[in-house]
């Protein structure tokens, strides 16, 4: 665990063109189905950052708001270098003690390497990751190849953690058009201190074409999906409708149940709970506890989904069936689907909603109620 305690804030930089890596920018282009800038985003989100803010090129708003809508990230314009993208970042976080710069093609940092780098900062005015330098390093000279003493050299990556105030002392000093290709290097310039912590393979920076398939490698390699499965079955009685799925079907029935009754989100919600091991709905929901009488039950399955996404992870497809003879399921079932997958800030085509009957079999087949069954994939760090 982290000995830190107080708040920082994380600027990752998003406005490059990716000219090496050639196509469309790399930052949005999908890794294991999720934007690359994402990555990130969710891990800053996970580790506690706040306030996060990316810096976009202007012209890449649309790419930035797809990748990241609903994210509850500050967007800044960027410059015509990582040093201008990272004094707009500088200008926009506002006033706290602690700032983490990071690359947005670096995708698959984590919790632990956020955690490593503000435990090292302790008085120092910086922190970065750095890996030793291995492989012989040559220069190339009209002459032939000439050999360079690795001895002491590393290769720096992101995130870097710094104290806001020394960082934007020195970024003040910096001349805008010397650009920098780390921010712990403006710092040193200007007599600050910068503590190394153990850098990381898996911190690697997205940079050329051969690097994608690389780097989908290695998030496979960090990433594990999960599995989650849930149940429900509520009581019909006389009402004016059924709630299923956060749609209300018109009907003479309606469930019981302490909250709305919707035993599809119940289900969905129990489904999402079990693929990351958080226990049941009962157990953040008591039924006992009166604040939750008539709840709409989109709250309970939003609040899984926050669970989720404080450990680093994202829901990534539900299946939802619902077994009963009346209401009929499938004339809202469009309906359904949208719905969830608003919900769950999935695409539709993520969501499932099924629905059959038990053939007049046991108390489903009788109309004395409703059985409803989901299942939840989640992606989480392995
Ligand atoms: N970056 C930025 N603003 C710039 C240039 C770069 O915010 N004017 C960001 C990139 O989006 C990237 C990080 O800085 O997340 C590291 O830069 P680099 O790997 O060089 O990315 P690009 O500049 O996009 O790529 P290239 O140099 O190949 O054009
Ligand atoms: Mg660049």
């Amino acid at each position: 665990m982290s000995k830190r305690t107080g708040p920082f804030a994380a600027i990752i930089v998003a406005a490059g063109s990716g000219s090496r890596a050639g196509g469309s920018p790399k930052q949005w282009r999908p890794l294991h189905g999720r934007p690359i800038a994402r990555w990130s985003v969710d891990a800053f989100r996970a580790a506690g950052a706040d306030p996060i803010v990316v810096v976009i090129a202007a012209d890449q708003r649309a790419e930035a708001e797809t990748a990241l809508g609903g994210a509850g990230v500050i967007f800044a314009d960027g410059g015509a270098t990582r040093t201008e993208s990272v004094m707009s970042g500088l200008a926009a976080v506002g006033a706290v003690e602690l700032a983490m710069i990071h690359d947005a093609a670096r995708p698959l940092l984590t919790t632990a390497h956020i955690d490593a780098l503000l435990d090292a900062l302790g008085s120092a005015d910086g922190a970065l990751p750095a890996l030793p330098v291995s492989d012989t390093l040559k220069r190339e000279t009209h002459f032939g190849a000439a050999t360079v003493d690795r001895e002491g050299l590393w290769r720096a990556q992101t995130p870097q953690a710094f104290r806001l105030q020394p960082l934007r002392d020195a970024y003040a000093q910096w001349p805008a058009e010397a650009p920098a290709t780390d921010d712990a290097a403006v710092v040193e310039a200007a007599g600050g201190r910068v503590t190394l912590v153990a850098g990381d393979p898996m911190l690697m920076k997205v940079t050329h074409p051969e690097d994608f398939a690389m780097i989908e490698q290695l998030a496979g390699a960090s990433r594990l999906t999960r599995v989650g499965q849930g149940l429900d079955a509520h009581r019909f009685g006389p009402g004016d409708g059924v709630w299923l799925c956060g749609i209300k079907i018109p009907s003479s029935l309606e469930l019981i149940g302490h909250s709305d009754a919707d035993a599809g989100l119940h289900a969905l919600t129990d489904a999402i709970l079990g693929a990351i091991g958080a226990g049941d709905i009962g157990d953040h929901f008591p039924p006992t506890d009166p604040k939750w009488r008539g709840a709409a039950s989109d709250q309970f399955l939003l609040h899984a989904v926050d669970l989720v996404k404080a450990r680093g992870g994202h829901v990534t497809g539900v299946d939802v069936t619902l077994v009963c003879e009346q209401p009929k399921i499938k004339p809202h079932r469009e309906a359904m689907r949208a719905r969830l997958a608003d919900l769950l800030a999935l695409p539709v085509d993520r969501i499932s909603v099924k629905a059959t009957t038990m053939e007049g079999m046991g108390f489903t087949g009788r109309g004395e109620g409703l059985v409803a069954q989901a299942v939840a994939t989640v992606d989480m760090p392995a």
